[in-house]
């Protein structure tokens, strides 16, 4: 197969692109305030440095020396290049359920981008009001701003590796880093930054409890962008030699230092003007238009800046949702670049239809099922059960599948043999033993919930 390569820098760029985004600014704020605060921010940095950075070199490494789509790249790197690792790489198409309700959020920044420009909301009680209102009953708005949504994420997928997903993720992602800087550093002078980092890093061990602990093991992989080989079909592009080892680290700090950024942002705000830590999916967009109403003329220029900087990152982060089915539709296939993008979002933009109304107040009961709506079963599916199953799968794989000789080629031009030892340790022994025991706490979780 014939593919453009990344450049090294576009590489990094691509895949912390594909990390940082609204994982790192929408969710993982909300879900400190709904799930402890300190507790599972502590869960969450364990989790990221001795689970997730051991898979996404794990990761890396199958699409580095498979070179192909997920599926062509398991086959190649399993021992007898025949079997059933190829199935593996169907875990892809865990992209396309993600991508559903990625999208609707991806439409509502869009949404509040514009909207901010006329109108920011001076009390939390009009900004709550006004998210309630947008997402309870705006059906065509939301539908429109979605398909808005799907229209930009196609028309850079179509242009490819080279054309599209590396030049954009260059402009975008700088642009991205400065605004939340910027925001933070405003955020550092408001009286509510202390009661922000209290919140954030006071870690109080008697709110760990299985649920906080599912979700933030879910969340580090949902935020590196582990476990649907999206990071993997980039991979399939590095140049040769890339130290893939010194890549992920790169791309581990980046995203956990926006996360942090954005968190600690976010609850100054929030603290500053009293506002509930634990507002849910909402936050992003109740808490910082208050913010910026108080600012006057300068508030909208931030407002509009800080959305556009946010349906950047979601972008970034979206394409490389898709990639690895649009990737495989053109391996397998033979499909054009154009039909498989075009197919894959319109699975997509179909059922996140249906995720926006199961929040509505007409039509949310019909999306609602066993007291779920379908936009939440999306999600948990994802974050909480397919994302740490398909980490689990690549742990695995390159843990005790592939031979440890070729495993160890793949590395040993990067890190010395004692490094090796360590990480190679930490993906068989920490990664999988973690991950059977978180989706066995999932399984506790469901049976407890409807006992
Ligand atoms: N990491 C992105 C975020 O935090 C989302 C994302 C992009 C993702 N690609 C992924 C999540 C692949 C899981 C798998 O918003």
């Amino acid at each position: 197969m014939k593919i453009a390569h990344f450049t090294r820098i576009g590489f990094i760029l691509a895949a912390a692109g594909s990390a940082v985004g609204l994982g790192n600014i929408w969710k993982f704020p909300y879900m400190v305030g709904d799930y402890g605060g300190g507790a599972f921010v502590l869960i969450y940095l364990l989790t990221i440095l001795f689970v997730g950075f051991s898979v996404l070199v794990a990761e890396i490494m199958v699409g580095y020396v498979g070179r192909s789509d997920a599926v062509a790249s398991f086959q190649e790197m399993a021992p007898d290049k025949k079997g059933n690792w190829k199935y593996a790489g169907f875990m892809g198409l865990t992209g396309l359920v993600i991508m559903t309700f990625y999208s609707v959020v991806i439409g509502w920044i869009l949404y509040y981008m514009t909207q901010s420009i006329n109108f920011l909301p001076e009390t939390m009680e009009v900004a709550k009001e006004g998210f309630g209102d947008l997402v309870g009953n705006q059906i065509g708005t939301q539908i429109v701003f979605h398909f808005i949504a799907t229209l930009f994420v196609m028309s850079i997928l179509l242009q490819g590796i080279k054309g599209g997903i590396e030049k954009a993720n260059k402009v975008l992602m700088p642009a991205l880093i400065l605004i939340i800087l910027g925001l933070l550093i405003y955020a550092m002078q408001l009286d509510g930054f202390a009661k922000s980092v209290e919140f954030m890093f006071a870690f109080d061990f008697s709110k760990i409890n299985s649920e906080a602990i599912t979700q933030a093991v879910g969340h580090s992989f949902f935020t590196l962008s582990l476990g649907m080989a999206a990071i993997l079909t980039y991979s399939a592009s590095l140049p040769k030699h890339t130290n893939i080892f010194k890549t992920a680290f790169y791309v581990v700090i980046l995203d956990t230092v926006i996360a942090m950024m954005a968190g600690l942002m976010m609850y100054a705000f929030v603290f500053e003007f009293g506002q509930d830590p634990s507002a849910g999916p909402g936050l992003v967009f109740m808490s910082l238009p208050t913010v910026f109403s108080q600012l006057g003329g300068l508030g909208t220029f931030f407002a509009v800046l800080f959305f556009l900087a946010l349906a950047f990152a979601g972008m970034t982060s979206a394409i490389s949702i898709v990639e690895p089915t649009v990737q495989y539709a053109m391996d397998r296939f033979k499909w054009t670049r154009l039909k498989a993008t075009t197919i894959a979002s319109v699975i997509f933009f179909t059922v996140g239809i249906f995720a926006l109304l199961s929040y509505t107040a007409d039509y949310g009961k019909m999306f609602t099922f066993g007291g779920m709506p379908l936009f939440d079963i999306l999600d948990k599916l994802t974050t909480n059960f397919l994302l740490p199953f398909g980490g689990l799968v690549v742990a695995v794989f390159i843990g005790f599948v592939v031979q440890r000789e070729r495993v160890y080629a793949a590395l040993s031009d990067f890190i010395g043999e004692t490094t090796f030892k360590v990480w190679y340790f930490s993906v068989r022994f920490i990664a999988v033993p973690a991950l059977i025991f978180t989706l066995l706490n999932l399984l506790g979780i469901i049976s407890i919930s409807k006992g």
